[in-house]
């Protein structure tokens, strides 16, 4: 799409209408709020509004004379187009410590994030008060974006942790691909039973969270090279898809649906398989299905010459426990895990919908 709206009940950037509505370009950036006290996190909040705004319908930018810094880095030209950037905030636990006297608003299901057996959360790439998810239809949309945000937010907030992500258009039809080969999104839940899987409404969750979500990141490393020596055949087992199509191994489509109760004892689509941990299509685990919004990254190469790529784990839901960690757990010993090295992320609140020109992220918070 060319433009995504702004204002609205949820914020744009979680639930996009179809696979080809997802911008093929993402901007992950965790910062530290640095503002000296709630007046000074609620002016943040209110300038992250009037920033979003701008930048997500676009516009020419004020010309503010001879001799003063330009109002804006001219990156994409003279008028800054809205190329299909959402602009998504959620916040971390560690807003609601004793910094702002914010404890008793915490969302209900918020914490810190969980480490799992296999892994080895770098402090660096690791947490954050604040998370701005930006997904756009180009890249410099979002260095333009994140160069304004930052400017203007000066003394408020601090980069903590940025990574940049892709995905592939179709090659050569249905959902785009990982970095792995394998089609990812596919059995994705889609329109009304996304949204009552994803959109906070419990009743124990405190009034002005209504209408949020959790999401959780996870900056998962791929180990390509050694995931290239694999045959296709134990590729394919390991997801219980096809690595050409995207079919379950008992289907012929990308979107049949597998039939785990013929194939009881797994000897077509195996216990093991991701697939069939991560959503084993029963009755007891149907609430914890979740919306999973993921896009490749590529850091270049490491020290010791391997490349330094992967997933940006990104998913949507009510409840981290019963929907994200109830998977990440049954998930703690696929076989995946020997190509694989989570090393950061977090567990955020996406903060409710800007309603309208009068209203700003964080509002009822504050
Ligand atoms: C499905 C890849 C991590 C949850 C899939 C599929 C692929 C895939 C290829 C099959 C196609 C699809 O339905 O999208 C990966 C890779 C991962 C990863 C490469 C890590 C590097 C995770 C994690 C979770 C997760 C951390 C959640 C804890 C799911 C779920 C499904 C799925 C729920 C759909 C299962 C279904 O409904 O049939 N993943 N995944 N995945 N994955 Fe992952």
């Amino acid at each position: 799409a060319a433009s995504y709206p702004f204002h609205g009940a949820h914020q744009s950037g979680v639930l996009t209408p179809g696979p080809a509505d997802k911008q093929r370009f993402a901007c992950y950036a965790a910062f530290d709020a640095t503002a000296s006290g709630r007046a000074d996190l609620a002016d943040l909040l209110r300038t992250l509004t009037g920033r979003a705004r701008f930048l997500t319908s676009g516009g020419a930018v004020p010309d503010l004379g001879v001799g003063a810094p330009p109002s804006d880095s001219d990156i994409l030209g003279p008028v800054v187009p809205a190329d299909g950037l959402t602009v998504t905030l959620a916040v971390g636990s560690s807003l609601f410590d004793d910094r702002y006297g914010l404890g008793a608003a915490k969302p209900a299901r918020l914490t810190e994030m969980k480490v799992f057996p296999n892994d080895s959360p770098d402090p660096a790439w690791t947490h954050g008060d604040l998370l701005l998810q930006m997904c756009a239809n180009n890249p410099d949309t979002l260095h333009h974006a994140i160069r304004d945000i930052a400017k203007h937010t000066r003394g408020a907030m601090q980069l903590r942790w940025r990574i940049e992500g892709y995905n592939s258009p179709p090659r050569p039809s249905g959902t785009s691909r990982n970095l792995l080969g394998f089609k990812d999104g596919t059995a994705n839940p889609t329109g009304s039973t996304a949204s009552d899987l994803i959109w906070v409404d419990a009743a124990d969750e405190p009034a002005w969270a209504r209408g949020g979500t959790y999401a959780v990141v996870r900056l998962i490393r791929m180990l390509v090279e050694f995931w290239d020596r694999v045959s296709i055949n134990e590729q394919e087992t390991m997801f219980g898809r096809r690595r050409d199509s995207g079919a379950p191994l008992d289907g012929n489509n990308e979107f049949d649906t597998p039939d785990y109760q013929a194939d009881p004892k797994g000897q077509v689509i195996p216990l093991d398989s991701h697939i069939r941990l991560a959503n084993p299509r029963t009755h007891a685990t149907a609430d914890q299905r979740l919306l999973r919004r993921s896009y490749n990254y590529d850091l270049g190469v490491d020290t010791n010459g391997n490349m330094q790529s992967g997933h940006i784990f990104t998913c949507f839901q009510q409840d981290v426990h019963r929907q994200f960690e109830n998977i990440q757990t049954r998930l703690i010993n696929e076989p995946l895990v020997d190509y694989v090295q989570p090393f950061g992320g977090g567990y955020f609140f996406t903060l409710p919908g800007v309603r309208d020109s009068s209203d700003w992220y964080g509002k009822g918070l504050l």
